[in-house]
């Protein structure tokens, strides 16, 4: 059967990552989550506590791969050390939303995520695939909700991990990153011309997938 590139983006807790893994999983393709190598950056950055000047220069030392799990999850490796746990914290993505809009931390990465789409068969999800990673991909999907139920998803995913937030916090802080997200110089997050946007705020994760793959199915033929 054709394999196809699959380029997801869209704003934080949107639901992308859950959707791209789950459309990975149906298809047999590898899934990618170019957030996590922004946050190993990140993570390599803070560890070493370094300037955005001194982390240009030691760009070349950060290897980022990823390890599938006996489960089927993939885990983040900095360097070779599972990093999974320590890229998830809010510290991290502070620092990743700071390393992320620096041109030369993009071009980097940039450059391993199209080695990765090489063979095909890929689902990859961030801000700027569909419009700057793989302009060519053969589907594109953008995805949003609205800003109320992404709070409410963060702020669940937070109880969930054991934490105390406080919901308006929770409310401001994504707000602050849509905002930054959007409008930096460097790829800002937007919707590709050729791009399916799809609001899922009212949808199961179910009625997604069966939307999501009747448009695959259309792309494979
Ligand atoms: O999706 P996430 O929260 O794991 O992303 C972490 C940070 O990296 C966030 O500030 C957005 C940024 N990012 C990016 O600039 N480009 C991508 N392709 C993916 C993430």
């Amino acid at each position: 059967m054709k394999k196809i590139i699959i380029a997801v983006d869209g704003p934080s807790s949107s639901g992308k990552s859950t959707i791209a893994k789950t459309i990975a999983k149906r298809m047999g393709y590898r899934y990618v989550d170019t957030g996590a190598m922004y946050r190993a950056v990140a993570l390599y950055a803070l560890r070493n506590r370094l300037s955005n000047e001194e982390l240009l220069a030691e760009l070349d030392k950060i290897v980022i791969s990823f390890a599938l799990q006996p489960d089927g999850s993939q885990h983040t490796l900095l360097n070779g050390e599972d990093v999974e746990q320590q890229i998830r914290t809010l510290e991290v993505g502070n620092m990743a939303s700071q390393v992320s809009p620096i041109k030369e931390v993009r071009a980097y990465l940039v450059a391993q995520q199209q080695a990765m789409g090489k063979e095909k068969g890929i689902v990859m999800d961030g801000r700027d695939i569909g419009t700057v990673v793989f302009p060519q991909a053969e589907l594109k999907l953008f995805i949003t909700a609205s800003l109320e139920v992404r709070t409410r998803r963060r702020y669940d995913e937070l109880i969930g991990k054991g934490q105390n937030p406080v919901y308006d916090e929770v409310a401001k802080d994504l707000a602050d990153r849509d905002y930054r997200d959007t409008h930096r110089a460097e790829s800002p997050l937007r919707q590709a011309e050729d791009a399916i946007r799809y609001d899922n705020s009212d949808k199961t994760i179910d009625e997604q997938m069966e939307d999501y793959l009747r448009l695959i199915n259309e792309r494979i033929g």
